[in-house]
């Protein structure tokens, strides 16, 4: 077998690719496996897998391909191994991904799923302005061409996500092809699997009752499970932590809480699989300040489970030099009044519009739990 992996860019009209495989098969080209890419503008690029079965020029089967009215992109020898079909390769990568958490490994996981010739992950931080801003607000990628090490011309894709602890880029390379629409989404799907994988940031919290939860920075993929905690909440917790009685998930508006940049953010506290408490943050553009509101499933108040989000977001806050917190209560629910109290803080309030916001200084409060410690 002499087997090349060929990619082809074409009109996205009916029987275009009918006319280029018509022109591979007069050359005696067999077409193992073909691969559909959606690329930029009113243009499809098919890759194909082929056997050439005999021995022929290359530039023959570019000639053969314009003829049709198609364009070779690339073309290059593929290996045997190639031939496994592609839906368990994807899912033998998937696993390997899952398997492995060091970065480098699963930059080479993904380099493999769209056959980048490098991968590399790097934190956004490290990154100019411009590509750590687009990193931060989880952008869906981008391509550049950029030269390389050796001074040659390379096609690069990055993508951001977040692996549970800190803002990343992954970056893929390669000579030739530019990366299609496709392969930008096939690695979207893939990254998508890294916040699941991620170790809980945190060790478990032990709670007064002799329990355990564990707090941790929650991702869009832990949308199902914050459903699943405000179907579970009463309709009262809920008026309590949203001020309205419209069902959350029916609204629209849980997944917009589940929408993160550099100012929002969510904290969970799980027991398993389960949230049983989220704190939502919203930091300020401005000013050094944030607001939280925090929600805990009904037969879970009352275990401090509140009390272990707001440290825990204590010192994600004080982490980016936030001193001044405050929360939005309904008159007349004192949880979170008390609760603040509780913490050894002087009860400072203001009423506003019908609600009571609650200011909670933060260096004093982690100051209050060192002291508490010793
Ligand atoms: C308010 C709320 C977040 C508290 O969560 P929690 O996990 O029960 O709080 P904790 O167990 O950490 O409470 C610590 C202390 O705060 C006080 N406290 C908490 N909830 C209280 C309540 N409903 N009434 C009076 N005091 C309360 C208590 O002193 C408690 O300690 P104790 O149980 O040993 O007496 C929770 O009741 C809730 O989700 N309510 C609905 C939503 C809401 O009101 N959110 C706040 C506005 S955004």
């Amino acid at each position: 077998m002499d087997l090349h992996r060929i990619r082809v860019q074409l009109r996205d009209t009916p029987g275009q690719l009918a006319r280029v495989a018509g022109a591979l098969g007069d050359l005696g080209v067999n077409i193992l496996e073909v691969d559909l890419h959606s690329v930029v503008g009113a243009a499809r690029a098919d890759e194909m897998l082929v056997d050439l079965t005999r021995p022929l020029d290359l530039r023959a089967v570019e000639l053969a391909v314009l003829k049709a009215g198609a364009e070779v992109l690339d073309i290059a020898p593929a290996d045997p191994h190639e031939l496994k079909d592609p839906v368990t390769r994807a899912l033998e990568l998937a696993y390997g991904f899952l398997r492995e958490s060091d970065h480098s490994a699963l930059a080479d996981l993904a380099a493999a799923l769209v056959r980048a010739d490098q991968g590399a992950i790097v934190p956004a931080s490290g990154l100019d302005p411009v590509a750590a801003a687009s990193a931060r607000v989880g952008g869906g990628g981008r391509q550049s061409r950029e030269r390389a090490d050796d001074d040659t011309l390379e096609w690069t894709l990055s993508i951001p996500f977040h692996d549970g602890h800190e803002h990343l880029v992954l970056t893929l390379s390669r000579r030739q092809p530019h990366f299609s629409f496709t392969e930008m989404a096939r690695v979207r799907a893939l990254l998508g699997l890294v916040p699941r994988t991620a170790p809980s940031a945190q060790p478990p919290v032990a709670l007064p009752d002799g329990g355990a939860i564990e707090t941790r920075l929650l991702s869009p993929n832990d949308l199902r499970a914050a459903e699943r905690l405000h179907d579970r909440c009463s309709a009262t917790t809920l008026a309590q932590r949203y001020f309205t009685s419209v069902p959350l998930a029916r609204s629209g508006l849980l997944p917009r809480l589940f929408m993160f940049d550099e100012h929002h953010l969510a904290i969970g506290a799980a027991t398993g699989s389960e949230l049983v408490g989220i704190a939502h943050l919203a930091i300020e553009r401005e000013q050094p300040r944030a607001e939280i509101a925090i929600l805990v499933e009904d037969t879970h108040q009352r275990r401090g489970i509140a009390t272990a989000l707001l440290a825990e977001a204590t010192s994600h806050l004080l982490d980016r030099g936030i001193e001044h917190l405050e929360a939005l209560t309904l008159p007349g629910n004192g949880g979170m009044e008390t609760l603040v109290q509780r913490l050894g803080q002087p009860l400072r309030l203001r009423r506003e519009a019908g609600l009571v916001r609650v200011v909670i200084d933060l260096r004093q409060l982690a100051e209050q739990a060192t002291t508490a410690r010793r």
